[in-house]
């Protein structure tokens, strides 16, 4: 498989769409949420790329079809992947290896120290592959309770982190 990585360019905006939807359709499934929640998925990219610290995407592409993309934002010595997504059809082919190792070399030098990268904490698959890639120590936790009165969701049990057993 003849993958590129390169910078990403105005007319790649429609695949990026459509990828970030693909994401959000992941997001959907692991969480077992209906696709319907799923908001127009070019508004978000607009949204990332005019937020503060935004440096760039990176697309993966084969013979001019783009399967995948990755983000970098940096604010001073800290820096930021995100989103990295990759086409359902071309998944586990080391392309999401290829944006992060390309993403994470960008941001060395640009002079980050701290690149972090936030899954969500079901994304096993995607959590395995980051810690591989190196991001391998943790900063913040991002801790909540589910107020709803609903019993419509149900969490996972299973994770622990100083010895506090949490669901996910
Ligand atoms: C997470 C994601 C970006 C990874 O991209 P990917 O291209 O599938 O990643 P890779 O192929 O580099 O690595 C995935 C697996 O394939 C394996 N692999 C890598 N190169 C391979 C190759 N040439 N042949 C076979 N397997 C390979 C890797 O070892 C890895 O194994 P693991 O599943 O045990 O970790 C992709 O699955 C995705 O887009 N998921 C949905 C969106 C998402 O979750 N994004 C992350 C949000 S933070």
């Amino acid at each position: 498989m003849n993958v590129t990585v390169r910078k990403y360019r105005s007319d790649d905006y429609a695949s990026c769409v459509a990828l970030s939807r693909q994401l959000a359709e992941h997001h959907a499934d692991i969480y077992e949420v209906s696709t319907d929640i799923i908001k127009p998925q070019d508004r978000w990219l607009d949204e990332l790329m005019s937020k503060e610290g935004f440096t760039g995407f990176w697309v993966a592409e084969i013979e001019s079809n783009i399967v995948g993309f990755c983000g970098l934002f940096v604010y001073g010595e800290e820096g930021e992947i995100e989103p990295v997504v990759v086409a359902n059809s071309v998944r586990n082919h080391g392309i999401g290896t290829k944006l992060v190792k390309c993403v994470t070399k960008e941001a060395t030098k640009k002079k980050v120290r701290y690149l972090s990268i936030r899954p969500v904490a079901r994304n096993k698959r995607a959590i395995d592959l980051f810690i591989r890639l190196g991001f391998d120590t943790i900063g913040h936790l991002d801790l909540f309770q589910d107020l709803s009165s609903h019993d419509d969701r149900t969490w996972k049990s299973g994770l622990a982190i100083h010895g506090n057993k949490l669901k996910y």
